[in-house]
């Protein structure tokens, strides 16, 4: 974020939102960040998925633990209410269907070849975690508004997808299952009114520095979803042989899930029904214009070279 064009004055929680519009949009945009959206991952990829943010969580939240009294982290200290580490725990075993996940083959994978992305993520945590201990607030911004927000989408496709009722979405449940979106509103006011009161208006310095690590919490975030392996089967390209036409995705019949859907994919699905129903409609027309043809000469008696005299005096 360039400085001549940045408001250094403005509090933190702006200028976090502001500083990273960008970079939430390319996140929200990516193929990784679509697929899981739409719930389209395999659910073995998504358990491997959830592992690895196990990892990222588990490392910020011992930070922000061994911090809570840091002036800057300790407004949005609230362990009981945002720490995602236990309920990622609780998700895994529900996925895996069992307690002792470490020892699944899939765990046993990103333990012994940890993709790179899942080793610079906690790196960089454990660094500042030692270092610049205040920089964790951005990265607890980014993961816990994110999972308050977009997240809150994602919950409802991941439980349609793989038909979860409450178990296995514990990751996105903040407080209760009944909590509306006017309860996660209130928590991210109460987030966005801590962190203003923990980073001092005048410290610019510090301002600068949480945005450009918040910045980097969403590359971190970005690569993170580039190690997710494609879904065998992903709804978007499966077609229904009958009409020809995509099948509907079950996260598409929500009115507020905003449309992640691949634009080339989108235009094309869009267009070969356009093709179909054109032919289609094509033959219906010409069928009914030689019945009528037919019922005309049929009915008039025409013959030979009447034909073309009288059915002109018809038009
Ligand atoms: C997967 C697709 C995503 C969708 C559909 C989505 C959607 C949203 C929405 C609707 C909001 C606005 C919430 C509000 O008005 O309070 C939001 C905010 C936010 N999202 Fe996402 N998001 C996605 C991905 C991500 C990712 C990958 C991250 C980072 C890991 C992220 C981090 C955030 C943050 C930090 C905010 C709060 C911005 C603020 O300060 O107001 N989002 N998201």
């Amino acid at each position: 974020m360039s400085s001549s064009i940045t408001d250094w004055t403005a509090t933190i929680a702006t200028l976090l939102r502001d500083g990273t519009a960008v970079a939430h949009e390319k996140a929200e945009k990516s193929e990784g960040a679509s697929w899981l959206t739409r719930g389209e991952l395999d659910k073995e990829e998504y358990a491997r998925f959830l592992i690895m943010l196990w990892y990222i969580y588990s490392t910020l939240e011992e930070g922000l633990d061994r911090h809570s009294s840091n002036p800057v982290l300790a407004p949005t200290y609230n362990a009981p209410l945002l720490s995602r580490a236990a309920a990622l725990e609780a998700d895994i075993r529900h996925i895996l269907q069992t307690s002792d996940w470490k020892t699944h083959p899939i765990h046993r994978e990103i333990e012994t070849s940890p993709p790179p992305a899942l080793t610079a993520y906690v790196s960089r945590l454990k660094a500042i975690n030692e270092s610049s201990p205040e920089l964790l607030l951005s990265h607890a911004y980014v993961r816990y508004l994110g999972d308050l927000s977009g997240g809150q989408y994602i919950r409802r496709s991941i439980a349609k997808a793989y038909g979860f009722d409450s178990a296995g979405t514990d990751f996105y449940d903040f407080g209760s299952q009944a909590a509306t979106m006017g309860d996660l509103r209130k928590i991210k006011v109460w987030y966005r009114d801590g962190m203003n009161e923990g980073v001092p208006i005048g410290d610019i310095p510090l301002k600068e520095s949480l945005v450009n690590e918040a910045s980097l919490a969403f590359v971190l975030n970005g690569d993170l979803f580039k190690t997710l392996r494609p879904p065998t089967n992903p709804p978007s390209l499966r077609v229904d042989p009958v009409s020809a036409t995509p099948v509907a995705h079950p996260g598409s019949t929500s009115p507020t899930t905003p449309s992640l859907a691949s634009p080339s994919l989108s235009l094309r699905s869009a267009s070969l029904s356009r093709q179909s129903s054109f032919s289609f409609a094509t033959i219906l027309t010409l069928v009914l214009a030689a019945s009528l043809a037919h019922f005309i000469l049929t009915v008039g008696g025409i013959k030979g070279e009447d034909v073309l005299r009288k059915l002109f005096s018809l038009v």
